[in-house]
């Protein structure tokens, strides 16, 4: 059976569409599912941020597929591994674990690169295009600890 990870940020628009981008492209189809969520529902249903669309492009990723999803407590029972963004994400996901086993999917995805740091994936929705490669930069290395330690043997 396949190994299922959810990131989630607020909208899903901005952050979460370009992490579940780029975790896939580092993982194969038939093995892994990458999905993504947001805490907030005013995007439900929309394409990713331009800006977010345009940085994943110009490092070769097509993010066009995706629509964005209000998480919800459903995502425990479907996800094997849950990523937060920010600190406010992780609390907002915690809020809805049934249970405690629910509770250890969810991590900050920059505790993978700076453990037990809690460096947060700031959000670019209000900023320039800097801040989207700036977001990149963060998820692809991220992405590359996490994509290691899934297809580790
Ligand atoms: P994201 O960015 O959480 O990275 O998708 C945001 C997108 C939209 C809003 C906030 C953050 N918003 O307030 O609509």
């Amino acid at each position: 059976m396949a190994v299922k990870i959810l990131m989630v940020c607020l909208g899903n628009i901005c952050r979460s569409p370009l992490a579940e981008g780029i975790l896939q492209s580092k993982l194969t189809q038939e093995k892994f599912i990458v999905d993504s969520a947001g805490t907030g529902d005013w995007h439900v249903g929309q394409l990713p941020d331009k800006r977010s669309i345009h940085v994943a492009k110009k490092h070769g990723i097509d993010i066009t597929n995706q629509r964005a999803q209000h998480f919800n407590a459903s995502h425990f029972d479907h996800f094997d591994f849950i990523y937060a963004m920010d600190m406010s994400n992780y609390k907002n996901i915690l809020k809805l674990a049934p249970n405690e086993k629910a509770k250890v999917k969810v991590k900050l995805i920059l505790n993978e690169l700076f453990p037990d740091e809690n460096v947060e994936v700031p959000d670019p929705y209000y900023g320039g295009d800097d801040g989207f490669e700036n977001v990149y930069q963060m998820l692809d290395k991220a992405c590359d600890v996490i994509a290691q330690k899934l297809t580790k043997k």
